[in-house]
């Protein structure tokens, strides 16, 4: 049997970063929205991805009144390392920026914050369900159709449709007259969760002839570490004594300085693209977050995007709903492509800075390492990295 079809003002298909930021923005303009997600709650809660947070993210979480718990566990840092060439130079961005810092709260964390957050505003998010489909887009009335995590069919009418699905998601599919731009990357990264105390108080990023290497942290009893790898590489081809050596040849290029080893509780392998699609509405639908758009992980703006993605909308439809007027949800795709292409370009450049690449020739090795030794000795080169690296600021 159906239920009867409810109704909301907003329908928001993904509970990620995108749809729950999305769900309290909305919420605080009096707005109301439901969130269909596919997953259970304890897995959105618990898939490893992102870590760091930009400053203007920490500042929307502390305005929406969910930074309590990011500002007792997460760890702030003042800048970053890079290694390359056997040296080691710190950038202090704090100094950089005037004040802005690198914030590490992982992204599971941050979704624990807004789930709970949103349940206890009574908002309504859907877990398990299936079959979502996207119907009357050009109407002033879309639907949502799906099936409830209880098995039963059902129909979500709303004023407007947001597809916060990712990127393996299908919302996009019904932005018609839209064009794709895309870069594949000839590498990937092996990322691991690793039980053992910081080795060092920042992140450092190496670029090392065998390749980039990342060290990163969850927590102090809990370390997060990346090594380049194939785009398709098994996990299960790199046994724990390979992973330690080639971190140990990667990262330990500066005298008196050495990797912490643990247990290693995770493995696991990202592929790497660069991926923009122009245009973000069709009709009432929006799509916001990786559903349109996706960085290389290297410079950590994906969540970033896809929260900025979620200010443009929210704003676009606090207006409509305040005035009738629809020109800045129609601005929409506009707004959001300027910061999206920039997002683009610097996790472009993070990623063919710090990798090493088996098509480049030893020419444009020599220019890589020219341009982290420029940014690395020009105030200038760093200032323009730790601005994009903090985070731009919203328009
Ligand atoms: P998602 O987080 O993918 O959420 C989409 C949701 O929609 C999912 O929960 C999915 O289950 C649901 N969904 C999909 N299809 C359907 C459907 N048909 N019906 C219902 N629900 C559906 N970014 C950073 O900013 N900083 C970092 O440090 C960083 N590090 C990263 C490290 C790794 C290893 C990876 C993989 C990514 C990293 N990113 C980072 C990127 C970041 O994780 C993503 O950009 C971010 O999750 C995008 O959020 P989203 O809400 O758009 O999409
Ligand atoms: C992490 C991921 C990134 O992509 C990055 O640039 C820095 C840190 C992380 O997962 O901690």
């Amino acid at each position: 049997m159906s239920k009867a079809p409810h109704r909301t003002q907003v329908g928001i298909v993904g509970a990620g970063p995108a749809g729950l930021f999305l769900a309290h923005l909305l919420h605080r303009h009096g707005i109301e929205s439901v969130i269909l997600e596919s997953r259970t709650r304890e897995d959105v809660e618990g898939t490893i991805r992102a870590g760091v947070l930009e400053q203007w993210t920490v500042d929307l979480m502390e305005d929406l009144g969910l930074g309590e718990r990011m500002a007792r566990e997460a760890h702030f840092h003042r800048g970053i390392t890079l290694r390359f060439a056997g040296e080691s130079h710190h950038l202090d961005f704090e100094d950089l920026t005037g004040g802005k810092r690198v914030t590490v709260y992982p992204q599971h964390e941050v979704l624990k914050d807004l789930i709970a957050a949103r349940l206890a505003q009574c908002g309504e998010i859907q877990f398990g369900v299936r079959d979502v489909a996207l119907h009357d887009l050009t109407s002033e009335q879309p639907r949502l159709t799906y099936t409830t995590g209880e098995g039963e069919p059902a129909e979500l009418r709303c004023d407007f449709l947001v597809g916060c699905d990712g990127s393996q998601g299908t919302a996009r599919r019904h932005i018609e007259g839209r064009t794709e731009y895309g870069h594949l990357y000839p590498f990937g990264w092996l990322g691991i969760l690793v039980e053992a105390p910081r080795s060092h108080h920042e992140l450092i990023y190496a670029r090392h002839e065998r390749g980039f290497a990342l060290l990163s942290t969850r927590s102090p009893e809990i370390q997060r570490l990346y090594i380049q790898c194939g785009p398709t590489d098994d996990p299960a081809d790199y046994p724990d004594e390979l992973i330690w050596s080639e971190l140990h040849r990667r990262l330990e290029t500066v005298d008196g300085w050495t990797l912490t080893e643990g247990r290693i509780f995770q493995k696991g392998v990202i592929g790497m693209r660069s991926f923009v699609c122009d245009r973000m509405q069709h009709g009432r639908l929006f799509i916001a977050g990786d559903a349109a758009h996706i960085v290389p992980p290297t410079g950590a703006k994906g969540l970033n995007l896809a929260v900025a993605d979620a200010v443009y909308l929210s704003r676009g439809l606090e207006c409509f709903y305040r005035t009738g007027q629809a020109g800045e949800l129609e601005r929409y795709t506009d707004t959001c492509l300027r910061r999206i292409w920039k997002a683009e370009r610097f996790s472009w450049y993070m990623t063919t800075l710090l990798h090493t690449n088996p098509a480049e020739s030893d020419f444009e090795h020599r220019i890589r390492l020219a341009d982290l030794d420029y940014v690395v000795h020009s105030q200038a080169a760093a200032t323009a990295l730790a601005e994009n690296y903090v985070g731009l600021p919203l328009d």
